[in-house]
């Protein structure tokens, strides 16, 4: 495997990390973006975003001239498609990322080259991107199953689980499923995860392996949307939702995950639909989470609404606007749409948006007069509202008692106190 170049295509969250990755274990690694911004930030040894340890390793790769990024799409052996696949109006999937990669790659094929999609993708799609690039390059052979000559090219789909935050250590360490369209694929495939990959490499076919991951997400977000209803349901009976789900965790068999103002991001939020949307009869279920999750940021403005109205509040301090912990994205961030609700709600309230990951308010924010980006440090909530959206590290510290608010909605449970254990009583005989 060492020597063989491959191409990385589309440089973000994913494919950069896993460009450095494979740059530092032997391969000649050529990142393409369609954004110059990000081309010529990779090749000045840059990262355009904020992932820990990330930018040491593009640095080193860059600096040893392992890595390199452009804008046209170069001959490789291997071509890894990390390009975003969003979903469009009715929440059908946005292939046209992936396809417009696909028209890209095939002009440059020559034979035996393997493909691999990364992104996270509907079942059968790395099928249609095979076909897709057969029907452009009908001089060479696709290797749709394993009926093939020695230079067909190749196909594989291997999807990515890392935590956004800690995606160097789990690019690493997590284990990883390849499925091909062949068995050579998958073969092939498997040889280029494991020179890097410290965990189990587990093989199936293409269409497991894109259903696999979007069923680790559906979990997540079902898993997610029970949290969110078992708060709705403490708001109405009064009672602290996080006593709650720690004593009831106390089952060894129970593991209820926390609530939060919703579900944000790329994949938890987005991906649930594409199985919805491959068998829409069969996922009701799923369906209900994303609506419930959906609703979430809703809830919490009526219970920061309620707060403004009950203390007379002229200032509202929102702690965290990415969509997790740690992390500075803010791609279909919750927090964001309970920002703007807020804002437009009481135009004579001043918002302070504290978010130390950022350091310019996202569009939809910016333009708001009464909306603006407030130090972590500085965080007083000057006898306001204070509601915690997000629990990043760097609020651990704050006390609430210090904060000055009038009203609290700690929406994450930054403050929330943990179970009393009964004290040990001595039976006097
Ligand atoms: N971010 C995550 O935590 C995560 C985790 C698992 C899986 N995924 C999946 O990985 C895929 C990529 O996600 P991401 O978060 O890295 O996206 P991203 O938006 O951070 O990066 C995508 C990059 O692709 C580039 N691009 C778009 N079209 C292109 C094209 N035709 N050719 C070359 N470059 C192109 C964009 O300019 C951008 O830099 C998605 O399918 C996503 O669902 C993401």
């Amino acid at each position: 495997m060492e020597n063989k170049t491959v191409a990385v295509v589309g440089l973000g969250y994913i494919g950069l990390p896993t460009a450095a990755v494979l740059a530092s274990h032997g391969f000649q690694v050529i990142g393409v973006d369609t954004n110059p911004d990000v081309v010529a930030a990779v090749n000045a040894g840059q990262v355009p975003f904020v992932e820990p340890d990330l930018d040491v390793a593009v640095a080193g790769a860059v600096s040893r001239s392992w890595l390199s990024a452009q804008a046209e799409m170069p001959r490789a052996d291997i071509f890894v498609v990390a390009v975003p696949t969003p979903f469009r109006a009715g929440r059908q999937p946005d292939l046209s990322f992936v396809e417009a990669a696909a028209r890209a790659i095939a002009p440059v094929l020559t034979g035996a080259e393997l493909v691999i999609l990364e992104s996270t993708s509907p079942p059968g799609t790395t099928q249609r991107l095979a076909r897709a690039i057969g029907d452009l390059r009908q001089d060479l052979e696709m290797a749709l199953d394993d009926e093939h000559g020695p230079s067909a090219v190749h196909f594989a789909h291997c999807p990515e689980r890392v935590l956004p935050g800690r995606i160097m250590t789990e690019m690493i360490e997590n284990d990883r499923i390849v499925g091909g369209l062949s068995a050579a694929s998958t073969q092939m495939a498997s040889a280029m995860y494991r020179t890097f990959c410290k965990g189990e490499v587990l093989t199936t076919t293409a269409e497991t392996a894109e259903t696999a991951k979007l069923v680790e997400n559906a979990y997540r977000d079902v898993n997610i949307a029970l949290a969110n209803e078992i708060s709705n349901v403490a708001d109405v009976l009064d009672i602290d939702v996080w006593e709650v789900i720690e004593l009831a965790n106390r089952h060894p068999r129970v593991n209820i995950l926390r609530p939060g103002p919703g579900v944000g991001g790329h994949c938890i939020a987005v991906d649930p639909w594409f199985l919805i949307s491959a068998a829409p009869d069969e996922t009701p279920l799923m369906r209900q989470a994303r609506n419930t999750n959906d609703a979430k940021p809703t809830q919490v403005v009526a219970n920061i609404e309620a707060a403004v109205r009950e203390s007379g509040a002229l200032s509202v301090t929102l702690l965290g606007l990415s969509y997790k912990a740690d992390i500075d994205d803010l791609r279909e961030s919750p927090s964001v749409q309970i920002a703007r609700d807020v804002a437009l709600a009481f135009p004579d309230v001043q918002v302070n948006v504290v978010e130390p990951h950022i350091s310019l308010l996202p569009t939809g924010l910016d333009q708001l007069e009464n909306v603006r980006l407030a130090g972590w440090t500085a965080a007083g909530a000057e006898q306001g509202v204070l509601a915690v959206l997000v629990d990043h590290s760097v609020f651990k510290g704050l006390i609430r008692e210090e904060m000055g608010a009038a009203e609290v909605v700690d929406v994450c449970g930054l403050w929330s106190r943990p179970a009393v254990v009964a004290p040990l009583v001595l039976d006097v005989i």
